[in-house]
């Protein structure tokens, strides 16, 4: 049985920056030095790009990207993360690997996820941090839901029938995270685990 004392919940803007801190220190304080830490949170859209402004990119960067690296610098730090190192996850997505018409906007986001932890991966490795991404197909959530597509039969047959093996529920990702938080991924680091049903394959 989970030990519940072992959990806590926090709500928090990722993309305000200054509230981030104070939370990772409360963690620290009542269970002890970070060992995983997984980024999730993100927004998508689906847009032509003469639609992609300026503000749009920098609303999607702020908080696909510039609040996962925020978090993360933080996590890592010596004060939070154990001595004997851990291990980072990057939810990015398979839109980061390939090109889908009114993707150039969340697409960029999800490849910079991509290219930042293979970087960070060699940066950190003497310390012992892993980083790994996962780049999952479509898979069922909200986000999803709310996409253009799921209010178009025709649409989500096309969408379906891009994943050789359905679309994906969500526990197929968090299979994927539990392997890489845990040291049966000890020597894998800067890779990025394609989740997708079989998307990328075709
Ligand atoms: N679903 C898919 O098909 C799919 C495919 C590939 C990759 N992904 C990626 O998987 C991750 C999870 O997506 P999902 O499908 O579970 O989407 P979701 O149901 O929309 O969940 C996204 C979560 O991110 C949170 N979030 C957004 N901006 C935030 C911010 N500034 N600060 C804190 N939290 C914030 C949202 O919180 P609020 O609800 O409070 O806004 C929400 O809980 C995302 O990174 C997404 O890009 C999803």
């Amino acid at each position: 049985m989970q030990d519940r004392s072992r959990h806590l919940a926090f709500s928090v803007d990722l993309c305000e920056y200054d509230h981030v801190e104070a939370i990772l220190k409360e963690v620290v304080t009542k269970l002890g030095k970070i060992d995983g830490l997984v980024h999730s949170a993100g927004i998508s859209a689906t847009l032509p790009f003469k639609m992609v402004n300026n503000e749009k990119l920098a609303h999607f960067f702020q908080t696909n990207v510039f609040a996962a690296m925020h978090l993360t610098r933080l996590a890592i730090k010596p004060a939070y993360l154990s001595e004997k190192g851990g291990s980072v996850v990057f939810i990015s997505s398979v839109m980061g690997i390939v090109g889908e018409i009114g993707k150039t906007l969340y697409g960029m986001t999800k490849g910079a996820l991509i290219s930042g932890s293979r970087a960070l991966a060699l940066e950190y490795a003497p310390r012992k941090i892993r980083f790994n991404c996962i780049s999952p197909g479509v898979v069922e959530t909200p986000m999803s839901q709310q996409s253009p597509y799921h209010k178009d039969a025709a649409a989500l047959k096309r969408i379906v029938s891009l994943h050789p093996l359905g679309i994906g529920e969500s526990t197929d990702v968090a299979h994927a995270v539990t392997y890489l938080l845990s040291d049966a991924s000890k020597w894998v680091t800067g890779s990025n685990l394609i989740i997708d049903g079989g998307y990328y394959a075709r």
